[in-house]
């Protein structure tokens, strides 16, 4: 009589018969250049990158265009068309550019997206042409999830025009849209063809935007790179008054760690639970929702960076004073870093910016994991916040505010 296997073993012998494991890797790779005046006669750059795979061929795009950029650059669309008439030996843009709402309007739902689809199919983009977005962050997430599903991917080439989407998000992996009310509830992780920033964009942003977008530069220096901490102190008044050359360093430099983190985090399409580079993010996030997105993200940002600075000193990570540097510079920079949401109170007398936590805690799938200092340069990943000491870096930052 035969003996029965244990279960252990029977599970393995059913697994050696029936289990096929299917494994390949593909590596990404794409270039993020600097420049400027990217539509002049005189710069090859996009050109150049367009033919960067088939030299010979003659290139197929379609371009969309952030309104909110033509507010400060009326004649940008006939330098986009002046452009394509030039290299028309190299470029075939198949109609003018497409101009769409700015802002997050764009990410709403699927109205626009459908638009843009519907524009791809008539002008016959396949997945060897592309797909060029010149606006901000919004416009880029939405450009970004059309070209990444149109034909399960076309070419998608980016011109961020904002500091926060030249130094952070147009320069990353990711895009989407808002629906059923949740911030980019539907989207893709999908590595853009490549990326040009061109600083003549930033330079016609309103003083505000330019502001805001400085944050995640501070943020990434504070948790990676004190060198850079320093930089941004060093030259904190060039800065605060744009001078082209600081600005553009800093948007470099950003744009750099970011890409690092990217590359080399380990998690580059964060199917894990932890956002390294998400300081300061948890109450930013709340004090967007919380203030009806009167905040841009980089002003709450900054808000959150403060709290979440002076907790570290709080809970003893970091020494006490780095505090006060960190919210001097921010100060320095433009920024507020006091928001009377931050004491916002529910109909039950709790804390709301508390949920904020709770919130981060969900979107990271289950485990909190939020970021702290541990010095200026050097971030440490928590998985626990008291309550009471988010409480007393509030009731800090408040008389801080009031003195
Ligand atoms: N994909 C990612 O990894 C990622 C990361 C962070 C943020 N985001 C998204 O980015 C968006 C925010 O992006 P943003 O901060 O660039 O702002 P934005 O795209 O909302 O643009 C802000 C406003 O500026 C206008 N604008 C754009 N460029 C301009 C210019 N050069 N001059 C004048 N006006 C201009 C726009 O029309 C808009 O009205 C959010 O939707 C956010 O969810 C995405
Ligand atoms: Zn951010």
């Amino acid at each position: 009589m035969l003996m029965e296997l244990p279960k252990r073993r029977q599970e393995e012998a059913w697994a050696s018969v029936n289990e096929h494991w299917q494994r390949f890797s593909v590596a990404f790779e794409y270039p993020v250049y600097f420049t400027e005046g990217v539509f002049r006669s005189s710069n090859p750059l996009l050109w150049q990158t367009m033919c960067r795979l088939e030299p010979a061929k003659r290139h197929r795009a379609l371009v969309f265009v952030d309104d909110g950029l033509l507010v400060p650059r009326p004649d940008l669309l006939d330098e986009i068309s002046a452009y394509a008439a030039l290299n028309r030996t190299r470029l075939d843009f198949v109609a003018d550019p497409i101009v769409v709402p700015g802002g997050e309007r764009i990410k709403d739902g699927f109205h626009y997206f459908e638009g843009m689809q519907r524009s791809l199919l008539e002008h016959h983009i396949d997945r060897h042409s592309y797909v060029i977005a010149v606006g901000g962050g919004a416009v880029l997430d939405a450009v970004g999830l059309v070209a990444a599903t149109t034909h399960r991917g076309v070419r998608h080439i980016r011109l961020p025009s904002t500091v926060l989407s030249q130094d952070d998000s147009g320069i990353g992996v990711k895009n989407g849209v808002n629906n059923h009310g949740q911030k980019n509830f539907v989207g893709t992780f999908a590595p853009p063809f490549a990326v040009l920033n061109d600083i003549e964009f930033v330079e016609v942003l309103e003083r505000r935007d330019k502001i805001a977008g400085m944050a995640e530069a501070v943020k990434v220096a504070l948790i990676r790179d004190r060198a850079f901490f320093n930089w941004i102190e060093g030259n904190v008044e060039a800065l605060a008054r744009f001078d082209r050359a600081a600005l553009s360093y800093l948007i470099r430099r950003c744009a750099e760690l970011h890409m690092h983190q990217i590359a080399h985090g380990g998690d580059p399409f964060e199917s894990g639970s932890a956002r390294p580079l998400d300081y300061g993010h948890w109450a930013a996030h709340k004090l967007e929702g919380l203030t009806n997105y009167d905040l841009r993200h980089g002003e709450a940002v900054a808000i959150g960076i403060a709290l979440d600075t002076r907790y570290s000193v709080l809970s003893g990570l970091l020494a006490d004073g780095e505090d006060g540097r960190i919210c001097r510079l921010l100060e320095r920079l433009g920024f507020a870093i006091w928001h009377e949401q931050l004491e916002a109170l529910s109909g039950g007398g709790d804390h709301v910016i508390l949920e904020g936590l709770r919130d981060f805690r969900e979107h990271l799938g289950g485990e909190l994991s939020v970021t702290l200092l541990r010095e200026i340069g050097v971030g440490i990943e928590v998985h626990e916040m008291q309550e009471s000491l988010v409480l007393q870096a509030i009731s800090w930052l408040h008389r801080r505010q009031a003195s």
